[in-house]
């Protein structure tokens, strides 16, 4: 809009996380992908379309309106209202959550420690809301870290202090260091946020033993750990899945944050959080965090939408709640995808050749996200420049971090291409780190 426009309001008068990189982050991004449709996206995180299936989701709507008819007993009017009518805050498929978290992590929840919630982004939110009680509250986040945490930690006031993730996927020196620092500083660390598993953008899971060593520390320090899991089926190896920290979690440290976006469909807007930590009311009466967070949830987005909760309930009924039995397909191709881009990252950039020596990349065993790192900051202008002459979009790694300072690196992901269109984005790609190198040597 022209500055010549009439204008009512200014952004300095409205909350002040509106403005701050942290939530104009995914609008830029959007908006250099719109601009430049033509170009190849390994910037975008979203799961692969040619999996969707319209007529899918309606037998999924039926096979949830089945099992409340046929297994829970429901006349046909009650479940009607149940899909169609205003609902339980918490949800209608908190019953099968639970039964998905035995069957794929061996987790054992409580159905009433689980709320559903309009995708994990607003889970994030509630239990950000919830836990930030004062100008004293701090979170704590593995650096580089999601955009949309930090987001939802911006529009509730609740300062982020970055804690360095390193190889092992948290550093507990660090995290260790951080507490007492904050502490020290008469600040309250409420939890640490991270993802052990293939984490966004980093790639990096944490083994076993680690996760362990980090429940521990967890629990030394009396901080409670924010588990974000919306990639750890889609492990490359067929060995087992390293244990979520959920299902390693005998202290209630641990809350996790659940996604369908990846494992059945972003445009349904499911997530969920299990909260089962006891929280004492002002009556003595003791109850879940999720019953805390369902209060918030109340004033927010009222209820997850029944129809959109019948269609994941659906989806999970047809597959015994497994998830995994559900996105084979889907593991399949994310692995190709992965195998391919790492492959041809190694093909363009062979060791030793002149520049290309300096450009490395993670190899990550699973999820969507490769990091590749260059001999120069990563910046804006040069995704505008790469999507421009070279025609294909990437993630500056700076928008994970929570500061200025340059990051020489970039994120890449394999989820919504093909191996073909893998190929043509690295060739462009490394026509653009070409051109930079030689603009830079000049
Ligand atoms: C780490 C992480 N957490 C949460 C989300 C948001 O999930 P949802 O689409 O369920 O809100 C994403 C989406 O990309 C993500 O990468």
């Amino acid at each position: 809009m022209a500055a010549t426009e009439p204008v009512d309001l200014s952004v300095a008068d409205l909350h002040p996380a509106l403005g701050d990189p942290a939530l104009t982050s995914m609008n830029f991004l959007n908006e250099v992908s719109e601009r430049y449709p033509a170009a190849v996206s390994l910037a975008a995180g979203r799961p692969y379309e040619e999996f969707f299936d319209l007529a899918a989701v309606h037998r999924h709507l039926d096979t949830f309106h089945r099992h409340l008819v046929d297994d829970l007993g429901h006349r046909p009017e009650q479940a009607r209202r149940l899909l169609l009518q205003y609902g339980r805050t918490k949800g209608i498929v908190h019953h099968l959550i639970a039964r998905n978290l035995a069957v794929d992590e061996g987790i054992t929840v409580d159905p009433e420690d689980v709320v559903v919630t309009v995708g994990c982004q607003e889970a994030m939110f509630l239990v950000l809301r919830a836990l930030r009680a004062g100008p004293a509250d701090v979170l704590l986040a593995v650096a580089p870290t999601y955009v949309g945490l930090t987001g939802a930690a911006r529009l509730v006031d609740l300062p982020v202090w970055p804690v360095a993730g390193g190889s092992a996927g948290v550093d507990l020196a660090d995290l260790a260091a951080q507490v007492r620092q904050a502490r020290a500083a008469g600040l309250r660390p409420r939890a640490c946020y991270l993802m052990p598993d293939f984490a966004n953008p980093s790639g990096v899971s944490i083994d076993t033993p680690h996760r362990r060593r980090l429940l521990d520390l967890a629990a030394q320090e009396d901080l409670l750990l924010l588990e974000d899991n919306p990639y750890g089926l889609f492990h490359s190896d067929d060995g087992p899945r390293p244990p979520t920290l959920k299902a390693l979690d005998t202290g209630r440290r641990v809350v996790y944050l659940g996604s369908f976006a990846k494992t059945v469909l972003p445009g349904a807007r499911v997530g969920y959080v299990v909260a089962d930590q006891r929280v004492a009311g002002p009556d003595g009466r003791v109850g879940p965090l999720a019953d805390q967070l369902a209060m918030i949830k109340s004033m927010v987005t009222v209820n997850t939408s029944p129809i959109a909760q019948a269609v994941i309930g659906g989806r999970l009924l047809e597959h015994g709640c497994s998830l995994v039995a559900a996105n084979t397909r889907e593991r399949s191709a994310y692995t190709r995808n992965l195998r391919h881009l790492v492959a041809g990252l190694a093909r363009r950039f062979p060791a030793g050749a002149d520049g290309a020596a300096a450009v490395r990349w993670t190899v990550p065993a699973g999820g969507f996200f490769v990091v590749v790192t260059v001999p120069f900051p990563v910046d804006d202008a040069l995704l505008d420049r790469s999507a421009r002459d070279h025609g294909v979009l990437w993630t500056p790694m700076a928008h994970f971090y929570d500061d200025t300072a340059p990051v020489h690196a970039l994120r890449l992901s394999v989820s919504a291409v093909t191996p073909e269109q893998v190929d043509v984005g690295l060739d462009r790609l490394a026509a653009l780190l070409s051109d930079e190198l030689t603009r830079r040597a000049g």
